[in-house]
């Protein structure tokens, strides 16, 4: 009894020492509203002053976190600029600790880590996916669309039913193609059960399955998920070795389909960093090299956090094409999510209601693939504590966003 305590604690102790710690970090709610104030913060951003947690969007609450030794200058810059700073979280290392704390409860309880109450790491959700295609081979099959850096798979799983029909429509879901976006990947998960497992009891499932051919990517960017779960909480890109001591391009800025236009950052360091040429990453690759040459109905890819349900374009403000059409299949979506919690998105082109960001993989299969429905998912929360949701937020998530999800689809000529 007493040599398992202390080999616990050892593994304890070992797991958190190699953490990245958030210590006296706050995170701070700021308001943008002129040219200005989006310069300070990019710039901020690019020396490392400040981590920006949501997205910078105008006449709305930015989320921003850096260290309490910073706090008296930079509370002082946003008051003279009128940012109306306030504080949300006092200690960010708090909020990692409870969930770490979570993890390690359950961890020595012994309970089984279900796809339901835990946010599971990239082996553990490899382990499942591979369970599951062997429970229901004749709905699913698993493919490696490529390797990362660090020689993980990325993985897609193919779901599809009445393997007679002709005709099929194609859709194509990604999760997690940033790291500390963790509700991402349980989401995927959750979708992805919810149409297998539920395949044979008809209904809803079934229905989707029989006239849809579902090619999901649950972890777009394994390494970096990796890592968020290892080492850095925070953590959002991928993790290539960029320069000297700079790790990590960030994938939604690296597709080919006006790469470097705006948004982006052309320094290493950076959270936005949009990598030395378009779809220079391993991952972005990979997602081409298998979209490519097939005919798909739709593309959804999926980020935390802001309840958005973003159409084109994030490079530029101007209107995508059949605008009103994107809106009013999006909304049909958002509708469906908000009938089962009553929580509400806000449609539209994500540069309009956000900021410009150019290299995002939903402006590439429009641009260069030419999917009209490609859209971005902004999963919950709009604030709160961001991008460390409760385990509870795996059920209540998946179940409005499976919701959402299928009455897109079945609206979808
Ligand atoms: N939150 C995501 C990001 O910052 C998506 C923003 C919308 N997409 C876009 N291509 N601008 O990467
Ligand atoms: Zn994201």
């Amino acid at each position: 009894m007493y040599i398992r305590c202390l080999i616990l604690c050892i593994a304890f102790v070992l797991a958190t020492a190699s953490k990245k710690r958030y210590d006296g970090n706050i995170l701070v709610s700021v308001t943008p509203y002129e040219e200005k104030h989006f310069k300070v913060l990019s710039l901020l951003e690019d020396t490392d002053e400040i981590n920006i947690w949501n997205d910078i969007r105008r006449n709305s609450s930015v989320h921003v976190m850096f260290n309490n030794a910073t706090a008296p200058w930079l509370m002082g810059l946003f008051s003279s600029l009128s940012m109306k700073p306030s504080i949300m979280h006092n200690d960010v290392q708090a909020l990692v600790d409870q969930e770490e704390n979570e993890i390690q409860l359950r961890a020595r309880s012994g309970a089984p880590r279900g796809i339901h109450d835990a946010f599971l790491n990239y082996d553990e959700v490899t382990a499942w996916l591979k369970e599951l295609v062997g429970l229901y081979p004749q709905l699913c099959t698993l493919i490696s669309i490529g390797k990362t850096y660090e020689n993980r798979d990325i993985w897609l799983i193919k779901c599809t039913g009445n393997n007679g029909a002709t005709n099929k429509k194609k859709a194509c879901l990604d999760f997690g193609i940033h790291a500390r976006e963790w509700i991402s990947p349980a989401t995927g998960v959750y979708i992805i059960n919810e149409l297998v497992s539920k395949y044979a009891a008809g209904g809803l499932s079934k229905e989707l399955l029989d006239t849809w051919e579902f090619h999901i990517i649950p972890i777009l960017n394994p390494d970096g998920y990796a890592h968020s779960h290892a080492r850095e909480r925070m953590w959002r890109k991928n993790r290539k070795l960029v320069s000297g001591t700079c790790y990590g391009v960030d994938l939604n800025r690296n597709f080919g389909y006006q790469w470097n236009t705006g948004g982006s950052s052309a320094s290493a360091c950076s959270d936005t960093f949009h990598g030395g040429s378009p779809m220079s990453e391993n991952e972005a690759k990979a997602l081409q090299n298998y979209m490519t040459g097939k005919s798909w109905n739709t593309y959804l890819t999926f980020h935390s956090y802001g309840q958005w349900w973003f159409t084109n374009w994030g490079y530029t403000t101007a209107n995508p094409p059949q605008y009103d059409e994107l809106k009013q299949k999006a909304n049909i979506g958002a509708n469906a999510i908000k009938a089962v919690h009553g929580r509400a998105y806000t449609v539209g082109s994500s540069a309009q209601i956000l900021y410009v960001a150019s290299g995002g993989s939903e402006d590439w299969t429009r641009g260069a693939l030419n999917i009209l429905y490609s859209y971005c998912i902004e999963l919950p929360p709009t604030g709160g504590t961001g991008f460390i949701a409760p385990v509870s937020e795996i059920l209540k998530t998946g179940l409005e966003t499976f919701a959402g999800v299928a009455a897109y689809l079945k609206a979808l000529p």
